[in-house]
């Protein structure tokens, strides 16, 4: 198959991509590399792969010409180029709203003209459905939970976008589900939580897991905004990257459907009261951290409910926190030089 992936030098997007070459297909990544680290992800990958299994286009999702040019006969276009900080899209709403919500409709366009009608894949975010006011949160020593909720957030919640970010893949979130409609493209939506593995550059203002690790790991100051007992469902980058190739097997009965896609009820954490303790067991030594107060737009606890994916697709995660969190320290442990 030949496989355009958007983002294809980020942290999921290198992982899919090592995955989709490993299985044989004609993989091409459109990124602009304008993440700091990324173009360590290309050469990562261009070691491990046998010569010409892949190739790099450098160019940016805003550009709708190149981008439908990269996409003309594609057979599955992976969307994940975007400005990924909520912090980021507060200081500069514009260049956030570009890249996520013009980016994606370049994208949707391009899949549309591309002649080859291809499976149409987007990373969206569970931040889609806001802050989640009227869902009863209890309070409990480490950790937030939902009242009501045990099995997490269901498709069925309200969207309420919050911040430029959330407002940004919102948009792009809404136009790839309804090109399914209005079109019958074969898209696919995925509302993903915390994500984490190998390759993740992570910094204060994402990728909260893999920042704490490189932080703790290379000595530098962490803060922990709120209380630390916010909860996150988290989810391991393969276990991902098994639920996008599962929708390409299982295109028939995931074209046009939202997922919500997490670690679940089963594999949640609170980013401070309880990862904390667990980081310094790991590490053998205490972790110093400063405090500060709540940033806007921070749930108290998110978890999904991924039981639709279980249904429709048969999908489910497999690496437990523990293991994920083993896995990632070592990563990163192994590979300070790449966090400067
Ligand atoms: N990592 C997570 O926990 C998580 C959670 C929910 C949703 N997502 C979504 O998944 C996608 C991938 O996330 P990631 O964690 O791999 O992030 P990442 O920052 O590692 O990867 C994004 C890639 O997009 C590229 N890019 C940014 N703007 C671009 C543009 N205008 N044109 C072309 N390329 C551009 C960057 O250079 C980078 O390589 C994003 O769309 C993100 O919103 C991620």
């Amino acid at each position: 198959m030949k496989v355009l992936i958007t983002g294809g030098a980020g942290f999921i997007g290198i992982n899919a991509a090592k995955r989709f070459v490993e299985r044989g297909d004609d993989v091409t990544l459109y990124d602009n590399l304008c993440r700091p680290g990324v173009r360590g992800n290309v050469d990562w990958l261009s070691q491990l792969s046998r010569p010409g299994s892949f190739r790099l286009i450098e160019a940016d999702v805003r550009d709708a010409s190149r981008l439908a040019a990269a996409a003309v006969g594609t057979d599955v276009l992976l969307h994940l180029a975007g400005q990924v900080a909520v912090t980021t899209s507060v200081l500069d709403p514009r260049s956030d709203f570009e890249t996520n919500a013009l980016g994606t409709f370049n994208a949707l366009e391009a899949a549309r003209h591309s002649g080859s009608n291809p499976i149409f894949l987007f990373a969206s975010t569970n931040k889609v459905y806001g802050e989640l006011d009227e869902i009863v949160v209890e309070e409990e020593p480490t950790r937030y939970r939902f009242r009501d909720l045990p099995h997490g957030v269901p498709e069925t919640q309200p969207l309420d976008f919050h911040s430029p970010y959330g407002c940004s893949k919102g948009a792009g979130d809404q136009y790839v589900h309804d090109f399914a409609r209005i079109y019958g493209l074969r898209t696919v939506v995925f509302r993903q939580s915390a994500i984490y593995g190998p390759r993740q550059l992570g910094v204060e203002d994402q990728g909260w897991l893999a920042w704490f690790l490189i932080a703790s790991v290379c000595e530098r100051p962490i803060t922990i905004y709120g209380d630390g007992k916010q909860v996150r469902d988290v989810l391991w980058v393969d276990d991902l990257v098994d639920l996008y190739l599962t929708a390409v097997e299982k295109i028939d009965v995931a074209a046009g459907e939202v997922f919500n896609v997490g670690g679940g009820p089963e594999r949640t954490i609170s980013v401070w009261s309880e990862f904390g303790p667990m980081l310094e067991s790991h590490l053998g030594r205490k972790v110093p951290v400063a405090s500060a107060g709540w940033r806007p737009g921070d749930q108290k606890i998110f978890v999904s409910d991924c039981r639709k994916a279980e249904r429709l697709l048969g999908w489910k995660p497999r690496t437990s926190v523990d293991e994920g969190i083993r896995i990632l320290h070592e990563w990163v442990a192994g590979n300070r030089a790449l966090f400067g």
